[in-house]
């Protein structure tokens, strides 16, 4: 608290929180986009969030991404969890493996004595694709769980950064850039304002189930994300934001 106090962390934190209704904020010092100390403090943030909120029985669906990683890469718990599940909240979006949900799932379940299930579905599917693989036994069981998720923990990417690292064809990225998509997260699209702009057919979790979640935690660092941070809370189901404050500073300027 008091490192917070000199550096007016706590102000901030204050700020993000009124402007965007959230429950909680935590800014971590500095701008992950330039350090990746501030990464590294970012994600250990992040963790201790996740360890706050955690209770007993609780299935914890997670994205992917380097901030994701770099969260379970410093996850502890003082004692074993025995009735936790982490799962991944979507199946494959196209990412290195290291960063993929699946991975990460995996990884926080070993580190902590928790169980996962893994979702071996891709991203993108056809409607005729998405019908015949969730008929499948094992999958529908997966996908169950993730969509009963309690607490939903997820990364915020910048619109275009993201659809490129998906892969998506220039045509997609184009329409999606045409009609104002800024911000990415869950795998949605979002405009300035906090609308969607952009669905597909998806094995995992869907708009309703992080409505209907207990806890949902926004974890994304950055200046370069400021904007899309702003756009995701406006979107309005986040609970909790752990961010830096270089991210938390032009969040505000776009709130
Ligand atoms: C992805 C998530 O894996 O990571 C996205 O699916 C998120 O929702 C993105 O926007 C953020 O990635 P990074 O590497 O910037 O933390």
């Amino acid at each position: 608290p008091l490192v917070k106090e000199l550096f007016g962390l706590s102000e901030l934190e204050e700020a993000v929180r009124a402007k965007f209704g959230l429950r909680q904020v935590v800014v971590v010092a500095g701008d992950s986009d330039s350090s990746d100390e501030v990464k590294r403090e970012l994600g250990r943030a992040g963790g201790r969030v996740l360890g706050q909120m955690l209770s007993p029985g609780d299935i914890v669906a997670v994205m992917g991404g380097t901030t994701m990683a770099s969260m379970s890469a410093h996850f502890k718990v003082s004692s074993p969890l025995q009735d936790n599940w982490f799962v991944p909240a979507r199946g494959g979006l196209g990412e290195s493996v290291d960063y993929q949900a699946n991975t990460i799932a995996a990884q926080l379940a070993k580190k902590t004595g928790a169980r996962s299930r893994m979702l071996h579905v891709p991203d993108h599917l056809s409607e005729e694709a998405y019908q015949t693989i969730m008929m499948e036994p094992n999958v529908r069981e997966v996908v169950d769980m993730i969509r009963r998720a309690h607490i939903v923990v997820h990364g915020i990417g910048d619109a275009t950064t993201m659809a490129r690292r998906r892969k998506l064809d220039d045509r997609t990225i184009e329409t999606l850039l045409q009609d104002g998509a800024l911000a990415e997260a869950f795998g949605y699209y979002f405009n300035s304002s906090g609308a969607v702009m952009h669905r597909t057919a998806n094995a995992g979790l869907h708009l309703e189930d992080i409505e209907a979640a207990r806890t949902v935690i926004g974890l994304a660092g950055g200046r370069s994300k400021g904007e899309a941070i702003a756009a995701v809370l406006k979107f309005g189901h986040d609970d909790i934001l752990v961010t830096d404050e270089a991210a938390a500073e032009e969040a505000l300027k776009h709130g």
